[in-house]
């Protein structure tokens, strides 16, 4: 065999993810002939690797390279650069850019982490949620923590998703796209499995909830760093990361693990925000109930920017649409979750 042929017959094999030949996705990236032992190796670069669909893939290309004379056969994969995705992008079918899993959707994923429980993680989620809903943008949010869950009651959510042809469609709630293990169990009852079954559910949060068109998906993590969350973590699509502390120092040193461990699995910290900031005083003035600069500081560590800080307070009730931790647009809160939606969109476009 010689490396023509060698091109030309792997270079008609597809690409699992763009459905395009090797030949045209320009996936075929080395190819190197032992002539004396027989041997052809091949080095591919495909839209995912590390899938079952590679392992697909390998099995052929190992098919028609020993049908064609290869006594032996090696491959190497690497994924394609996302230059080259974002090309093949627009060309995605309708069904591949709504698979949120699949390299072809544009959709961005967002997870809120923080580095203990309690700081606002999911205050933090469902108002950047509202916030990017009504600078126009279409969003979904997954309540990803499993065990204690809590966006329903938050967002004064009453009703629960229903099923259409198999597909989970999410509940609406200021114009966000709402799933959460929450609307699947009864009375309040605690969630018991352990990790396989968590792999699953988050697993049907992407694969069988009919998300539609979406620019952002928002995830509420588990708090803290222990097993769950770096379960979660692993479990989850690479997504850009917002890191919440509280202003106290050492609040942020505990952020910091949440950080790193975000480095590790592969998501990438676009930026913190501090909640609980101050109190301010019917006069005006601010008080530091619970001390100042961690979210700066945290930020410097994690060499990433301050997305924003949130004062105490609570959000004005309104009894007839009950939501007890989402903010109005008009609320001075609201406002400032505006400006880190504003900002949110910039970094990431
Ligand atoms: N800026 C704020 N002002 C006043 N109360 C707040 C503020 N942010 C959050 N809270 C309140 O603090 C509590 C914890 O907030 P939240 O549930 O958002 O934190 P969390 O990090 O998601 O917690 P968990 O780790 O349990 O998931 C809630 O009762 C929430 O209403
Ligand atoms: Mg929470």
């Amino acid at each position: 065999m010689n490396e023509q042929t060698v091109r030309a017959l792997v270079g008609e094999l597809y690409d699992p993810f763009l459905h395009r030949p090797l030949a045209e996705t320009g996936g075929i990236k080395e190819v190197s002939i032992k002539e004396e032992k027989n041997h052809v190796s091949v080095k591919l670069a495909i839209a995912k690797t590390g899938t079952s669909e590679q392992m697909q893939l390998q099995m052929k290309v190992v098919d028609v390279l020993k049908k064609g004379g290869a006594e032996t056969v090696g491959i190497r994969f690497e994924e394609l650069p996302p230059e080259v995705l974002e090309q093949f992008r627009g060309q995605a079918t309708e069904s591949d850019a709504q698979d949120l899993l699949s390299p072809m959707s544009k959709v961005q994923f967002i997870s809120i982490a923080s580095g203990k429980g309690g700081v606002g993680k999911s205050t933090v989620s469902v108002n950047l949620a509202a916030a990017l809903a009504r600078l126009g943008k279409k969003v979904g949010l997954v309540d990803a923590d499993i065990y204690g869950f809590s966006v329903p009651d938050m967002m004064g959510i009453e009703n629960s998703p229903s099923v259409v042809e198999g597909k989970i469609i999410p509940v609406d709630r200021f114009g966000v796209k709402v799933i959460s293990m929450g609307f699947f169990v009864e009375n309040n009852a605690p969630v018991v499995w352990r990790g396989p079954m968590l792999g699953k559910v988050l697993n049907q949060f992407f694969k069988d909830v009919q998300w539609g068109e979406l620019d952002y998906l928002l995830l509420d993590l588990p708090p803290g760093t222990g097993d769950v969350a770096l379960d979660i973590h692993q479990m989850l699509p690479a997504s850009k990361e917002i890191i919440v502390t509280t202003p106290h120092p050492t609040a942020a040193f505990v952020a910091a693990r949440a950080g790193a461990m975000a480095l590790k699995t592969d998501h990438e910290v676009i930026g913190v925000v501090e909640n609980m900031s101050w109190y301010e005083t019917k006069s005006g003035d601010r008080e530091y109930v619970f001390g100042q600069g961690g979210g700066p500081k945290l930020a410097e560590e994690l060499q990433t920017e301050l997305l924003g800080q949130i004062p105490l307070g609570q959000p004005d009730w309104n009894e007839e649409d009950f939501a007890p931790s989402v903010y109005t647009e008009s609320h001075p809160t609201g406002k400032i979750y505006g400006e880190i939606a504003k900002n949110v969109i910039d970094k990431l476009s």
